[in-house]
């Protein structure tokens, strides 16, 4: 529990100091002031009511700012030098999985012969996109234990909702018309939404005392419910970053009470190359590719979400299915009658699916097991850094990522989200914090594979530090942060009143909505 961190001072962890506020590229503006100069092109001006009549034309120019090119250049790198990223420094951002992910995947999914393909070119032509596609799903089938991939979904919420669609029509087709999703109260907030655009109801089975699905509630829930069980929907480990070790007898249950099991493999990354879900007795697996396999991660995507299925679900798959017909032949097959339909224009986001690709070819069998081995030592080393500084809710081996709670920083008034703002000073990126919900205060730490030693010895030393202050001067916390740009916003009204309008002298004034 709480005790004063000295490590911190050894490691140098020190705040940084605040950079001056950017003006925005309004403010910049200067009236005349343009980025381009083109020669006259010698045609007479026409006024625009003249060359489109009748038409509605607004009624004064629009408000564009007006900068030099240098302007416009310096602006932006400047804005850009704001950005923190992978690239910046460690992001420990549990359950995101925000890592580093090697250039080089980059440059091949750049390569002028699968950067500039269209969807709408003929097979005949595309037979090495086509051959990547295939091979890709079959590592990922093989990576799973399964049979089937689809490389439609474009994210892992997606790749949700089309295995539970799949779940669907398997129930449909054999005449049974279950209502229940089972799903821990641990899980991912985009699982019971999938649950429900999937049209079922999610049921909340409680975790047990390790931090496990409790295995005895499955066992009172299946015998209240058998017949009605679609499926029950999972990630091992789990988002407290503990291994469910009861899931064969969970599995069981749920087959023998008419259900399927679906993997959310948004947490891969703890146990690829070591176990598979198809072995711990799942049905459906999607993979998060920007998660595990080499898709720069956030700024909305594009992302990709392939989901991998037991054979007695193949006959679903969303169409087109990549057909082999011969030696490095492949068709797109959309005479699929039992499909659950498309999930995806064409597809799916092919180059996001090269980069996976090249990610899995780079690193071989071997490689992937390294990933989980650093990802899981990463993590076990950061918890033997900081665990002493918090309570531990759960005292189990920790894999990819680890949950803590502040609670013993609130004896000095401090929260887990003030922790989070003053490790801002230190150009520390925070964890996660309050998730997942059943964990008070919770900080959910997720440090990846790709960080060094040196790299995990600043956040262990940066944490210490700032749960030092918190002994010392908890006024620092909750007033934080103090070096950035700007200082603690108010997120409520930040979200309920967003200003995101460039008001100019004489505008009328924001409307605000009541809070
Ligand atoms: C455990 C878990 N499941 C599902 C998802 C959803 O994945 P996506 O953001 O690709 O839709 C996430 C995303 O963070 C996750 O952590």
């Amino acid at each position: 529990m709480a005790e004063t961190p000295q490590r911190a001072e050894a490691a140098g962890a020190s705040p940084s100091a605040s950079p001056a506020a950017v003006r925005t590229i309004y403010e910049k503006s200067r009236p005349g002031r343009r980025a381009y100069s083109l020669p006259h092109t010698g045609v007479p001006e026409a006024a625009l009511d003249e060359l489109f009549p009748g038409v509605a034309l607004r009624g004064r120019p629009a408000r564009l700012p007006e900068v030099a090119e240098v302007d416009l250049v310096r602006h932006f790198t400047e804005l850009s030098g704001r950005d923190y990223g992978v690239e910046t420094g460690a992001y420990p951002l549990g359950s995101c999985t925000m890592k580093y992910n090697p250039k080089v995947n980059e440059r091949v999914a750049a390569l002028p012969g699968l950067r500039g393909l269209h969807p709408y070119e003929p097979e005949g032509l595309v037979q090495g996109a086509l051959e990547l596609m295939d091979t890709l799903s079959l590592w990922l089938a093989e990576i799973a234990g399964l049979a089937r991939t689809t490389l439609q979904p474009a994210a892992g919420a997606h790749g949700e909702l089309t295995g539970l669609l799949l779940v669907r029509a398997y129930h449909e087709d054999r005449g049974s018309d279950p209502h229940l999703v089972l799903i821990p109260d641990t899980a991912h907030g985009t699982n019971p939404a999938s649950v429900v655009m999937a049209g079922y109801r999610p049921a909340t089975l409680p975790s047990d005392a390790r931090g496990g699905i409790d295995l005895a509630a499955v066992r009172a829930f299946v015998a209240d419910h058998a017949g009605d069980i679609a499926c029950l929907m999972l990630t091992n480990p789990n988002t407290l970053g503990l291994f469910e070790t009861d899931i064969v007898e969970v599995a069981q249950l749920v087959h023998e009470a008419g259900g399927l099991l679906y993997y959310d493999g948004a947490n891969s990354n703890a146990v690829l190359g070591r176990s598979r879900p198809g072995d711990m007795g799942f049905d459906i697996v999607h993979f998060n590719t920007h998660k595990t396999f080499s898709t720069p991660h956030g700024g909305g995507g594009p992302g990709a979400g392939p989901v991998v299925v037991r054979d007695i679900l193949e006959p679903y798959l969303p169409v087109p299915v990549l057909k082999k017909t011969g030696a490095h032949r492949y068709t797109l097959d959309y005479d699929r009658p039992r499909s659950i339909g498309k999930m995806r224009s064409f597809y799916g986001n092919f180059g996001v699916l090269v980069r996976a690709y090249a990610y899995i070819r780079g690193l071989g069998a071997d490689g992937l097991r390294e990933v989980s081995d650093a990802a899981v030592l990463n993590a076990t080393y950061v918890m033997a850094g900081i665990g002493d500084l918090f309570e531990v809710p759960y005292e189990r081996p920790v894999m990819h990522e680890f949950v803590l709670s502040a609670e013993p920083l609130r004896q000095h008034g401090v929260r887990a989200l003030d922790l989070a703002k003053r490790l801002l000073d230190y150009g520390v990126h925070p964890p996660t914090t309050y998730f997942p919900l059943i964990v008070k205060e919770a900080l959910m730490v997720e440090p990846t594979e790709t960080e060094s030693k040196d790299d995990l010895d600043a956040l262990v030393a940066a944490v210490r530090a700032v749960v030092g202050e918190a002994h010392t001067d908890p006024e620092l916390l909750r007033t934080a942060p103090h070096t950035m740009p700007v200082g603690r916003l108010d997120e409520v009204a930040a979200a309920r009143n967003p200003v995101l309008r460039q008001r100019f002298p004489g505008d009328e004034p924001a409307a605000v909505r009541p809070a």
